[in-house]
């Protein structure tokens, strides 16, 4: 969302009219943006051969889908339903990843099946797949390297040694006797951390730990460095210099291919980076409460809509479209739900009116996928803009959808 003379806008269109055409609580989100990113991630990486696999789960609309597709992206997974939109928006199998996290064996057949890279992530799970395919089926192999990523937050911070994500990098000499003992074909290797990627020195930690393990593995085609780049959501905190990761990755890519003796592909899975500033969720101001010590802007949506301020204490700035020249005031900004709802506490707003239109910037990743209809309200629509146009890509969800699982008893 741009702030251009006085008004705001997306893709050249004011999101007043937006939100006029398509209602509120409304995700918009900006195409160009998106697209300015995936060029921004190819050109830090040019220096190596880099492939994007967009972790879809940040935000799973078709539509998203399709245009990552577009932009020459590959696709991650977590889920049967995700590698089924994946499909669905044209993606040849094995341009998708499938990377679960402790699911029913089952659903890695199924991913087998359809012909998705397959990441295993678990002893347990390797047994099974050992038994079951040998080394008729190439897999990567999901490694936790113990490092601490001394980042202070247990809820995205996975490299620790007590992380469920991962094979520890201690139990590497039960993956060599599987591969042994079942002929595997171990092809990949892989790391994610949804926290890590802030500091270039922890990120040459992992990269060398990966890399040193990766290259005992004589069939290695590739390396994925999963998701976990930061994008500035306008909190102060530091972002990561994409183009100075794209130099230490390099460097580190030169020596690592003259270990392993040919090339090998980069991957990475970011999802946040590509999408989440393209996303804005609009609410309309409903109520102005003051109390004694607060000044209370009630919105028409809330954690129902967006979880991330409540469940990460995460920061979204937010504006007020309608009064942007207004004098600032500080607010607390809480949603409609009945219970304790902040959006964002003690921040500066031009001063807000009832039916002022509200913008919660930073929202395309994890919001609307994250959402629910909790308290029995309906999840917002959502709005791409490309082109210069608004195309609504979901319906706002119904009372008819909100019920239509749900089974009366006849009493
Ligand atoms: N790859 C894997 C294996 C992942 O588990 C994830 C995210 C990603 C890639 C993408 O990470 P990203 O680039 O978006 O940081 N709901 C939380 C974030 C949870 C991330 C889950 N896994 C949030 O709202 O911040």
């Amino acid at each position: 969302m741009q702030y251009e003379n006085d008004r705001y806008t997306i893709g050249g269109i004011d999101v007043r009219d937006i939100c006029r055409e398509f209602g509120t609580p409304l995700y918009v989100y900006d195409a160009a943006y998106i697209a300015g990113q995936v060029a921004r991630f190819k050109a830090a990486f040019a220096g190596v051969p880099a492939w994007i696999k967009y972790a879809c789960k940040a935000c799973s609309n078709l539509a998203i889908i399709q245009l990552m597709r577009k932009l020459g992206t590959g696709l991650d997974t977590v889920s049967p339903a995700e590698i089924k939109l994946g499909l669905a928006a044209g993606f040849k199998p094995d341009e998708i990843v499938f990377t679960p996290n402790c699911v029913d064996f089952t659903e890695i057949e199924q991913a087998v099946e359809t012909g998705t890279v397959i990441n295993i992530e678990s002893i347990s799970s390797l047994e099974k797949f050992a038994r079951k395919f040998g080394g008729t089926v190439p897999i990567c192999i999901r490694l936790n390297p113990n490092i601490s990523t001394q980042v202070n937050a247990d809820k995205v911070d996975w490299w620790h040694n007590q992380s469920k994500f991962g094979i520890s990098r201690s139990q590497l000499d039960t993956v060599k006797a599987l591969e042994a003992a079942y002929d595997l074909k171990i092809n990949g290797v892989h790391i994610h951390s949804s926290s890590v990627i802030m500091s270039p020195d922890i990120f040459t930690e992992g990269a060398r730990t990966v890399f040193d393990i990766a290259a005992g593995f004589k069939h290695l085609e590739f390396v994925d460095f999963g998701g976990g780049l930061k994008v500035d959501v306008g909190d102060g905190n530091p972002v990561i210099d994409l183009p100075a990761l794209g130099q230490t990755l390099e460097n580190l890519y030169s020596d690592f291919c003259d270990q392993v003796g040919h090339r090998v592909e980069i991957w990475f899975e970011p999802g946040r980076f590509l999408v989440g500033n393209a996303g804005t969720l609009f609410a309309e101001c409903t109520v102005i409460k003051k109390n004694e010590a607060v000044d209370f802007v009630g919105v028409n949506t809330g954690f129902n809509h967006l979880i991330r301020p409540m469940f990460y204490d995460a920061y979204h700035e937010i504006v007020n479209v309608s009064n942007p020249a207004g004098p600032a005031h500080t607010y607390t900004v809480v949603g409609n739900l009945c219970e304790i709802d902040n959006l964002g506490q003690g921040r500066q707003l031009s001063e807000v009116r009832e039916k002022d239109l509200i913008a919660i910037k930073s929202a395309g990743a994890y919001g609307y996928a994250m959402a629910s209809s909790y308290n029995s309200r309906p999840r917002p629509a959502e709005v791409l803009v490309m082109d210069g146009q608004a195309h609504l890509i979901r319906k706002r969800e119904t009372y008819a959808d909100m019920i239509q699982n749900m089974v009366p008893l006849d009493l």
